[in-house]
């Protein structure tokens, strides 16, 4: 069967990642967390006391952009994939709070771009892979076959990611999510370096009352159509 490119953007915490994972998992294809690379990259900066005491510049980050090896480990029967900085597994440390608030900051940058998008072509360029993140539709794979752009209610997606957090045992209140949503959510949209836009030719999801099943199924069916088209093409 045809293999495709799935090309899956949106807000913050708005379910890309649980939809990404089930369409990888059911099609046998590779998923790809873009996220998860940006939140390395700041997590080294962090660790490197890169980022100014105001948080709101990163010093010299293009001298260091050579020592930051990032790559993923792929379980080959679960498909979970998990991040590696510098050889280092990092998958817990790139979800706290503290990284989530220099987030945004770093991937505004640049040179931080330009570098992981390379990687993430690069991963991308045998197609069967699900990638999502921002700017996967609209800058990392324009001509991606299948483009999704998925959106949930504000509340619903705080909700969803204080579960997330509290189930890991971060003592994290609400109202601290809702804030870094908000905050992440407008300078991933307003950065002038590739910012997050729904991509013309997206379909959009709203995952906000929608099961995880069904998420599942209107992706794959989605897929499916796309697959049998690049197949009448050829
Ligand atoms: O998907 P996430 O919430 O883990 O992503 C963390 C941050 O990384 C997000 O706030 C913006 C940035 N990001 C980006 O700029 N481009 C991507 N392709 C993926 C993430």
């Amino acid at each position: 069967m045809n293999k495709i490119t799935v090309a899956i953007d949106g807000y913050s915490s708005c379910g890309k990642s649980t939809l990404a994972k089930d369409i990888a998992h059911r099609l046998d294809y590779i998923y790809i967390d873009t996220g998860a690379m940006y939140r390395a990259v700041t997590l080294y900066c962090l660790k490197n006391n890169l980022i100014t005491a105001d948080g709101k510049e990163v010093y010299k980050i293009e001298e260091f952009l050579d020592d930051i090896n990032i790559n993923f480990q792929c379980d080959p029967v679960s498909k979970k994939c998990e991040v590696f900085l510098n050889g280092e597994k990092v998958e817990n440390e790139i979800r706290s709070m503290t990284v989530a608030n220099n987030v945004s900051l770093v991937s505004s940058i640049k040179e931080v771009r330009e570098k992981l998008v390379s990687i993430q072509r690069e991963l991308g360029k045998a197609k069967g892979v699900v990638m999502d993140g921002r700017d996967i539709g609209s800058v990392v794979f324009p001509d991606a076959e299948l483009k999704l752009f998925v959106t949930a209610d504000a509340e619903v997606r705080a909700k969803r990611r204080y579960n997330e957090l509290r189930g890991k045992g971060d003592k994290v209140s609400l109202e601290e999510i809702k804030h870094n949503l908000e905050q992440r959510d407008h300078i991933d949209s307003n950065r002038k370096e590739s910012p997050l836009v729904q991509a013309e030719d997206a379909i959009i999801i709203d995952t906000t009352d929608l099961t995880r099943a069904i998420q599942a199924d209107m992706a794959y069916d989605l897929v499916m159509e796309r697959v049998q088209l690049k197949g009448r093409k050829a």
